[in-house]
């Protein structure tokens, strides 16, 4: 008696159905912004994970020869996908084929790292790879194999769960890089450390922020206005901080400051900063387009 009444109430009352439903629904990607996207992640990518190798390959103890040698082989590695991606023509078959190499490479490179984190968490091996270093570059190749994958497969999530998502992953990697940077400057740069820790708060914040969107609006109908502040908040404070490192790389190159930041770090984490404001950008147009086609509805 009971499960009938619950099952007629069910249907009628429309505050019972799941939000979920009204979700807007995946869209499929063209073919150029197919073959200009995969290719633009590719020649980005590979050029961090043949770093992210030369990085870690430096912090290992000079007797963990076995890592080391292992870490050459995936700088050599990547540098030959990386070549490959420049010579890949635009051309669907090609293109797939390049991104299906791409994500084995990758795949065994993610096994790397978060095997080698373990080691360093359980006192397997010292050294000077920081566990969080690691696992902030293992999920930054979990995120480019991701990205891979949703391309192969032709889909592109709604505009509203991509800015979410995309702002959850790039804003956390934004608040470490901020962490990274405060603890390698040396700690009598205290006005740089202070305005490091600061970056690295201010993120703390948007990535909070940004979570809690998550957790009311992923998968569920177009709340526009909401996204496109949180998407322009990131890009604010991601330009502040770009602007920083790239004044911060140019102090370490005339040795100016005192550190142990490589320059090619530097450089790196400037490229990072540069990659999520080209995807704030991406973002942006496609929730333009979408609101424009709301207008036109109403
Ligand atoms: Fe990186
Ligand atoms: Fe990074």
């Amino acid at each position: 008696m009971v499960n009938q009444n619950f099952s007629s109430m069910d249907s009628s009352n429309p505050m019972l159905i799941p939000p979920e439903k009204f979700a807007a629904p995946k869209e499929s990607l063209t073919e150029q912004l197919f073959i200009e996207r995969s290719l633009t992640e590719n020649k980005f990518w590979l050029r961090i994970m043949k770093e992210h190798a030369y990085f870690l390959g430096e912090g290992f103890n000079k007797k963990d020869k076995q890592l080391i040698q292992q870490t050459d082989r995936f700088h050599q590695f990547f540098e030959e996908q990386e070549k490959k991606a420049y010579q890949t023509p635009n051309n669907v078959t090609a293109v797939r084929k390049l991104n299906e190499d791409t994500i084995q490479l990758v795949y065994g490179f993610r096994n790397f790292k978060r095997n080698l984190l373990l080691l360093i968490i359980n006192c397997k091996i010292s050294g000077f790879n920081f566990p969080l270093l690691v696992d902030h570059i293992a999920r930054e190749a979990e995120y480019f194999m991701r990205t891979l994958k949703k391309f192969n497969e032709g889909i592109l999530d709604p505009i509203q769960d991509s800015i979410i998502k995309e702002n959850v992953f790039w804003l956390r990697i934004m608040m470490e890089h901020s962490r990274f940077i405060a603890s390698l400057l040396d700690q009598s740069e205290r006005n740089l450390v202070i305005t490091a820790r600061k970056f690295a708060d201010d993120f703390e914040v948007l990535l909070n922020q940004a979570r809690d969107v998550e957790s009311m609006l992923y998968k569920k109908s177009p709340t526009y206005p909401i996204i496109g502040k949180l998407n322009q908040d990131s890009e604010n404070a991601a330009t502040e901080l770009r602007n920083f490192k790239q004044a911060g790389l140019e102090l370490i190159k005339s040795c100016q400051i005192r550190n142990v930041i490589e320059p090619l770090l530097a450089d790196h984490v400037v490229r990072e900063a540069n990659h999520f404001l080209n995807m704030i950008h991406v973002l942006d147009e496609r929730l333009k387009v979408k609101k424009e086609e709301e207008q036109k509805k109403s």
